[in-house]
Parts: C-alpha cells; sequence; structure tokens
C-alpha cells in the first residue's frame, strides 16, 4: 500500500447510483488505503433545475482531483437535457473508454464454460455523439457523425499502448467502412497506421454486423477490440451481457490529465432504491482506479476478493441468480478483504 492520500471526487449520480457508490465507497475503505473522498451531487434533477449540463460543482472538484468515480446519472430519451455523461467527457477530454470484459468464475452464464477476457476501447467524444443535429424541414432531421484523425490516432495508440503493455496479442478494429467509406474509412486509416507501429500485435479488422454475431458465436476468439464511439457503446452492453449482464462490466474514462472511473450500466430506475443493485461493475471500476494511481496491491486485493465471493455464490445479487442485497453482497466483499 502507498502512503499517500488520493484525492476522489465521488459522484453517486441517481436511480441506482447512490447505492452502488456507497457500496464500493465501503468496500475501498476496507482495503486500506487512504483517500480523501470529495462528494458531489449530480443527478437529473439538479442539472433539470440548474440547466449546467455538468453542475459547476463536479467541474470544480474533477480540476483539482483529476480522479473520479462515478454511478449513473439518468438521461431522458428523445428530448431534455444533454447527456451528463457525454459532457463530462468532452469537458475533461476523457477520449478513451475502456471497457475489460471478463468471465467471473462461479457466475452463471449462458457462456460460463468460456473463458472471455477482452477489453473494449470505445472512442468517447465524436462520431455521432457530437449531438449536431438538425432539423432541416419539418419531419427530415440529420445527424452529424464526426470522425477526426486526432481522435481516431488517439484511441488507436491507447489501444495499442494497452495492448503491449498487458501482454495481449491481437486488436480488432471495428467499423461500417463499407457504407460509411469516408467516416469509418477514416477510423480504420488510423487504425492501421497505429497497427504498424506494432508489429508483435495481430491486426485485424471486422464489419459491426459481423463482429456482432461472432461476439455472440466464438466470443473467447476476442483481445482487445478498438471502436469509435456509437458502435463502442452498443456492442460493450453485448459483451456484458457474455459474462453476466451490466451489473458485472467495469469502465474507464480516461483524457490527458483526468480519469473518471464508471460502471457500463445507467441509473437502472427499475430497481432503483429497493436495495437490488448489484455493485459489482462500480467495485471493478474502483479496481481500475486503483490500479491507475498505483494502489497495485489494494486493486489486486479488491479484485480477488470480489471474485471469491462470485466462486463461493452464497451473497450474490438478484441480477445475476442469487437472493443477496446490495448491502449483503458488500458485507461479503469486505469479509473477503479481511
Ligand atoms: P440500465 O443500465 O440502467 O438498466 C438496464 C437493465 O439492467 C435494467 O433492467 C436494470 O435493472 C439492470 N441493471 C443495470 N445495472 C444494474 C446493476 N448494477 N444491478 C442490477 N441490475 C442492473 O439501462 P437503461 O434502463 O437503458 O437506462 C436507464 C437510465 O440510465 C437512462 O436514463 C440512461 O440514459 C442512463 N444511463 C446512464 C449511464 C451513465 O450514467 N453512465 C450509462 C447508461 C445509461
Amino acid at each position: 500500500m502507498n502512503f499517500v492520500t488520493h484525492n476522489v471526487t465521488l459522484i453517486p449520480g441517481d436511480g441506482i447510483g447512490p447505492e452502488v457508490a456507497e457500496a464500493t465507497a465501503r468496500a475501498i475503505d476496507a482495503c486500506g488505503v487512504k483517500i480523501d473522498w470529495n462528494r458531489v451531487e449530480v443527478t437529473a434533477d439538479i442539472i433539470r433545475a440548474t440547466g449546467e449540463s455538468i453542475p459547476a460543482a463536479a467541474v470544480e472538484s474533477l480540476m483539482v482531483t483529476h480522479l473520479g468515480l462515478k454511478g449513473p446519472v439518468t438521461t431522458p430519451v428523445g428530448g431534455g437535457f444533454q447527456s451528463v455523461n457525454v459532457a463530462l467527457r468532452k469537458r475533461f477530454d476523457l477520449y478513451a473508454n475502456i471497457r475489460p470484459v471478463k468471465s467471473l468464475h462461479g457466475l452463471k452464464t449462458r457462456f460460463d464454460d468460456l473463458d472471455i477476457n477482452m477489453v473494449i476501447f470505445r472512442e468517447n467524444t465524436e462520431d455521432l455523439y457530437s449531438g449536431l443535429e438538425h432539423e432541416v424541414v419539418n419531419d427530415v432531421v440529420t445527424g452529424l457523425k464526426v470522425i477526426t484523425r486526432t481522435a481516431s490516432i488517439k484511441i488507436a495508440n491507447a489501444a495499442f499502448k494497452y495492448a503491449k503493455l498487458h501482454g495481449r496479442k491481437k486488436v480488432t478494429a471495428i467499423h461500417k467502412a463499407n457504407i460509411m467509406k469516408k467516416a469509418d474509412g477514416l477510423f480504420l486509416k488510423c487504425c492501421r497506421e497505429v497497427a504498424e507501429m506494432y508489429p508483435q500485435i495481430t491486426y485485424n479488422e471486422l464489419i459491426v454486423d459481423n463482429a456482432s454475431m461472432q461476439l455472440v458465436s466464438r466470443p473467447e476468439q476476442f483481445d482487445v477490440l478498438l471502436l469509435p464511439n456509437l458502435y463502442g457503446d452498443i456492442i460493450s452492453d453485448l459483451a456484458a451481457g457474455l459474462v453476466g449482464g451490466l451489473g458485472v462490466v467495469p469502465g474507464a474514462n480516461i483524457g490527458p490529465d483526468c480519469a473518471v472511473f464508471e460502471s457500463v450500466h445507467g441509473s437502472a430506475p427499475d430497481i432503483a432504491g429497493k436495495g437490488l443493485a448489484n455493485p459489482t461493475a462500480l467495485m471493478l471500476s474502483a479496481v481500475m482506479m486503483l490500479e491507475h494511481v498505483n494502489e497495485d496491491a489494494a486493486a489486486q486485493q479488491l479484485q480477488k476478493a470480489v471474485e471469491a465471493v462470485y466462486r463461493e455464490g452464497k451473497h450474490l445479487t438478484h441480477d445475476v441468480g442469487g437472493t443477496a442485497n446490495t448491502n449483503e453482497f458488500t458485507d461479503a466483499v469486505i469479509a473477503q478483504l479481511k
């Protein structure tokens, strides 16, 4: 363990966010890492009331800490305010969205006989998430898909650098350049350029529809996946489904001088406040955060504790076939830490 105190902005979010955030903070504290939590409220209600896409307190805190652990925040569908997640990613240039998707032994899924272990690199700041939509005339709307060389090279570099550092063998770029020849064509061109600098890593390309089919039929073939924003968003949820669902898949948003760790799942309004939320995804996001700040021992301790609770199988939450509530699961993880 390091003896430094880490300043972390904790954004519990809304829906199940506060439940999984408190559970995760409790587990991290039990690892013995010194964290000074700066809790900041960011909820759909606050955004609606203030009209700020990211509440100023969150921006100010992240400007000081450069490190965030974040629960989900509800975004209205088909109107209303801009997603706070998209706004945060743009504001702090959190260009790399990294989502490891790994089988948890002991967890019953349709694919539990396979050893799935892939890492998804999703470009996080552009593509159809540019928010540039325009109603040309009544009932005709266009949306701009923005792909730039700068952002594509950055995410490709991040994926290959990670692959090299972690002994990964293959990077697969996923695209639809047969149809979007210019936009996805540019993305692929950038991926190929970066791939050439890493001859020791196998590089291949798959069209997104074929990639989706192959992810379901032969998921064990994938290692590192490299995608523009929209395909990355969709494929991440698909991949989460292979290893037990949204409740168990972590994520990180990394920029040049700020990183925000959050799970793939949303605010799950259907189960909010009922004690049913599975905090695994945010706990595993916290593992990534601890690695990011060189607290490797604590990261491993927490990862192993979560894995042990799954292997034992006695304190799992409802979404993964158990009967435990959020607190009982968290207590079981903390008991493993001790
Ligand atoms: P969702 O991820 O909130 O829920 C999908 C399904 O998975 C629901 O049945 C939910 O109960 C279940 N689920 C998700 N996380 C779970 C967990 N930790 N434990 C147990 N079950 C879990 O997706 P949905 O319903 O499409 O989105 C709800 C809201 O969340 C929307 O407003 C959306 O915009 C927002 N959202 C926010 C994100 C973020 O802040 N990072 C990411 C994705 C969605």
